[in-house]
């Protein structure tokens, strides 16, 4: 089986190639590099020793996406391409509807062409709104909270809608938590451009010193310590995640959606001791105002994922803090 990982020097893209090399599948990447760097694609070769084929182009490239195709039999396609930032998706919300819709749809147009029909998608917890009572459940009401929230909303039905018009068209909508960690050779990491705005890669950089403290948002929500609560998953389980889809995917068509978390919380102190236990030294931090749009807790219901899929989240928090720990002392001032 052949499949092509769009965004594939991305985060969780270069770590999926890994997985999806390791159980067996041959890769074809692409990357427009607009948010990630061309040294992960020489690294995932030196990790993996796979050189796979890798195209540097963008979705919104047809000629591009079908030169691919027209290369490359492809069986199925991950589609992480596209534009991550809530705040910066409110400042220039027509770039995430180009980015990660646009782009989704002229990809989706280009596997009919070439008869592929199997395709997994990066979908974000952020799709539970604002309402709603954790541990989230896949049929929870839904809701956007900006506009990169609201293209995955609109992502997850315009696949819902193709699959109903395709009944061989078969696709995953697979719903991160907070993804954090990095592959255990150190080698891949998270490794935001500028200042990070999740925590993990924040809180990695405090430890190396690039930044002076960290700004906790808020000790004073309805929690047993006052900070808010994320579902963390290792990058490596998530990554897991996606090949345990794709191998429910190749024996049903239809379309499914599933949450990959853990089922379990942990608050922003919790993160922060974690980190400082796995690196040794204190983190200092200070508390500031919550951030807007914030809400005080959210942890997956992961009974889908388990049940379809046989997959489960294996690594814990402490795992996720000594794998990012590695990462950052390795690379101190990010990938070069
Ligand atoms: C986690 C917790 C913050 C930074 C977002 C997107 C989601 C996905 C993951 C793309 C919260 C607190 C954070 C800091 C802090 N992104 N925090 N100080 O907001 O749960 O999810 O990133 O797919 O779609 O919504 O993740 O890491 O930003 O925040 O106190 O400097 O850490 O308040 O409680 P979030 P996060």
């Amino acid at each position: 089986m052949r499949i092509l990982v769009t965004g594939g020097a991305g985060y969780i893209g270069s770590h999926t190639i890994l997985e999806l090399l390791s159980a067996g599948y041959d890769v074809v990447a692409m990357d427009n590099f607009s948010n990630s760097k061309p040294a992960v694609i020489d690294r995932l070769y030196a990790v993996s020793g796979v050189r796979f084929r890798f195209y540097e182009a963008d979705l919104g490239d047809s000629l591009a996406l079908d030169k691919i195709f027209i290369e490359n039999k492809i069986d199925g396609v991950i589609n992480f391409a596209g534009a991550k930032a809530v705040g910066e998706s409110v400042e220039k919300p027509l770039k995430y509807y180009r980015n990660n819709l646009s782009g989704m749809i002229n990809l989706l147009e280009t596997m009919a062409r070439f008869e592929c029909r199997q395709f997994v998608f990066s979908s974000s917890a952020t799709v539970y709104g604002a309402g709603g009572t954790p541990p989230f459940r896949e049929e929870d009401p839904l809701g956007a909270l900006n506009p990169y929230g609201s293209t995955k909303l609109m992502g997850e039905t315009i696949l819902r809608d193709v699959s109903a018009a395709d009944p061989e068209f078969s696709a995953a909508i697979l719903r991160y938590f907070n993804p954090i960690g990095a592959h255990p050779s150190g080698m891949l990491g998270e490794d935001p451009a500028g200042i990070p705005n999740n925590l993990l890669p924040y809180i990695a950089r405090v430890a190396v010193g690039r930044l002076p403290y960290l700004t906790v948002f808020g000790d004073d929500w309805p929690t047993p310590d006052g900070t808010g609560i994320r579902d963390y998953i290792h990058v490596v389980d998530l990554a897991r995640g996606h090949v345990a889809a794709l191998a429910y995917l190749a024996a049903h068509p239809g379309c499914v959606t599933a949450n990959l978390g853990t089922g379990r919380g942990h608050s922003v102190l919790e993160v922060l001791h974690a980190f400082e236990r796995a690196c040794g030294r204190q983190i200092p931090y200070e508390v500031g105002p919550r951030r807007p749009g914030d809400n005080a807790v959210s942890y997956a219901d992961c009974t889908r994922a388990r049940e379809l899929f046989g997959w489960q989240a294996q690594l814990g928090l402490e795992e996720m803090c000594a794998d990012s720990w590695r990462f950052i002392q390795q690379n101190p001032d990010g990938i070069q």
